[in-house]
């Protein structure tokens, strides 16, 4: 079973595909995670062009555990890189790598690989428009910047960093704006995707209505 998670920054796509992936005993990836780790490689090897799709293309994204990317650079050197691609400036040099349209082909080409007759659940912002067009069944999660925003403060407070809420709805705001509006693969339902407003919810609750929609096609 192959099932697609699309939805904006911080719409619970990733804490909810985790949950539902362990449920239905599905590997899960996160699609974000390798997009994040494009914008981290150029930033440390500091290449543009050529070279750098040439190391996105040897780079082997091996995800260890829920979400835990491990890049591999060369057959014999492991990086573990999942604290290095949540840094405020890898997340800000990211949405610039996920605009480009080679990025794009080279990581595309990889998630669907990764995929392919495997049980998978596949969180991102294109994967029931281009990843995975032919998923089982498909999800798109909206909620509003403001509750994003709330939420997403929340989250880097517990984990001790001193955030303002307005600069949080403000970065949101503006990777909405990116995600949305690049011509490559922008943020968009699939015609065939379920929609789910997850303001007023809560997480068991989005949980609850995708897991009874996955329970109807698993049969
Ligand atoms: O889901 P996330 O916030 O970790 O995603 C990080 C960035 O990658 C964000 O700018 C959107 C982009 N992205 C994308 O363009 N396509 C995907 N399939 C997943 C993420």
């Amino acid at each position: 079973m192959q099932v697609a998670v699309d939805g904006p920054a911080s719409s619970g796509k990733s804490t909810i595909s985790k949950i539902l992936a362990s449920e239905f005993s599905l590997i899960y990836l996160d699609t974000g995670a390798m997009y994040r780790a494009g914008a981290y490689l150029k930033l440390k090897y500091k290449i543009i062009g050529e070279p750098f799709y040439e190391l996105l293309r040897r780079t082997d994204f091996i995800f260890v555990g829920a979400g835990k990317p491990f890049v591999l650079k060369s057959p014999n050197r492991r990086e573990d890189v999942s604290a290095a691609i949540r840094t405020p400036e890898v997340t800000a040099a990211t949405s610039d790598v996920a605009a480009d349209g080679e990025v794009r082909r080279i990581l595309t080409a990889k998630q669907q690989k990764i995929a392919e007759g495997a049980d998978i659940i596949m969180d991102g912002r294109d994967i029931g428009t281009v990843v995975l067009p032919n998923a089982d069944i498909k999800f798109f999660l909206i909620a509003s910047s403001e509750e994003r925003a709330r939420r997403r403060t929340i989250e880097w407070r517990v984990q001790g960093k001193n955030v303002i809420y307005e600069d949080v709805l403000k970065d949101i705001s503006e990777r909405d704006k990116h995600d949305i509006s690049r011509e490559n693969a922008p943020l968009k339902k699939a015609p065939d995707a379920k929609e789910i407003d997850t303001t007023l919810l809560t997480i068991d609750e989005v949980v609850e209505i995708m897991r009874v929609c996955i329970r109807e096609i698993a049969g």
